[in-house]
């Protein structure tokens, strides 16, 4: 796991965009996983602007996203579906058809979950999947407790998922209480992960993850096992790690060849 320190947010996002410009560029047909939450938006903003005044083409890349609310119809401005084109796909030239969700309104739930995970192998699997994290270490919807090997399916939102998840509903009973999610075993295939976390609220989690023992009591540190996985982070949220100064110094000490700015 390689850990990166930005000074804040702003500058972590520019650095998370110039990582998957760099995939897209390598790679025309590349497979992105994409995330939602308040975390990875600069980094969707960035991507647009590049693709605007740099000519950053989208037009062969195949997305993937990590989850969706069960039950939601996709117009509806909360469900994953909406964020997604609202943030990111509609500013881009995707093809129609190369993006895809998780079906939270499908009838048999089980069977679409299948065929989603069949969807990814078909596509090549994901060259970089995006992250971020919940404040109790949650990657996707694997709360607390999933199975580390996990494959996508329905989960059940805790409560506390279910308050940081509310303000598009306004109200905390209207957030649905199912999901389907990609599992912890189907992000772990991606040849790559980028997860992104800012601010206080995260800090423990990404100490957790980071630092402490591999657990499904803290979902993230599965990526201890990955081969490849960046962290990006700002000051705030590695403001519990142990070897903050260790990751500094690499980061500070990397041979050119493997940097993206
Ligand atoms: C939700 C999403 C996760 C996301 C998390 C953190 O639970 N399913 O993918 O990482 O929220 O969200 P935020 O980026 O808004 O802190």
């Amino acid at each position: 796991m390689e850990l990166i320190v930005k000074p804040d947010r702003v500058k972590a996002g520019l650095l998370g965009a110039k990582i998957i410009a760099q995939v897209v560029r390598e790679r025309a047909d590349a497979v992105l996983g994409l995330a939602t939450g308040s975390t990875p938006l600069s980094l969707y903003a960035e991507l647009v602007r590049m693709h605007c005044e740099e000519g950053l083409s989208f037009k062969n890349v195949v997305t993937f996203n990590l989850d969706e609310y069960v039950g939601l119809d996709p117009s509806h401005p909360g469900s994953f579906h909406a964020v997604m084109e609202k943030h990111l796909f509609q500013h881009l030239d995707l093809r129609p058809g190369a993006t895809h969700l998780p079906d939270g309104c499908a009838a048999d739930i089980p069977g679409s979950c299948e065929a989603y995970e069949r969807s990814i192998k078909a596509a090549g699997g994901i060259d970089l999947q995006l992250l971020g994290i919940g404040g109790d270490g949650h990657l996707a919807f694997n709360e607390p407790g999933s199975s580390l090997s996990s494959r996508t399916r329905i989960k059940t939102l805790t409560g506390e998922t279910l308050r940081a998840n509310s303000a598009p509903f306004g109200d905390l009973d209207k957030v649905p209480k199912h999901v389907i999610t990609m599992g912890l075993g189907t992000i772990m295939e991606a040849r790559s992960c980028l997860l992104l976390a800012f601010g206080t609220d995260k800090a423990e989690a990404i100490h957790e993850m980071a630092e402490g023992a591999v657990s499904a009591s803290c979902p993230g540190s599965i990526l201890q096992f990955h081969q490849k996985a960046i962290v990006l982070l700002d000051e705030e949220a590695a403001s519990r790690l142990q070897r903050k100064q260790y990751y500094l110094d690499v980061y500070a000490g990397k041979p050119e060849w493997q940097c993206w700015e």
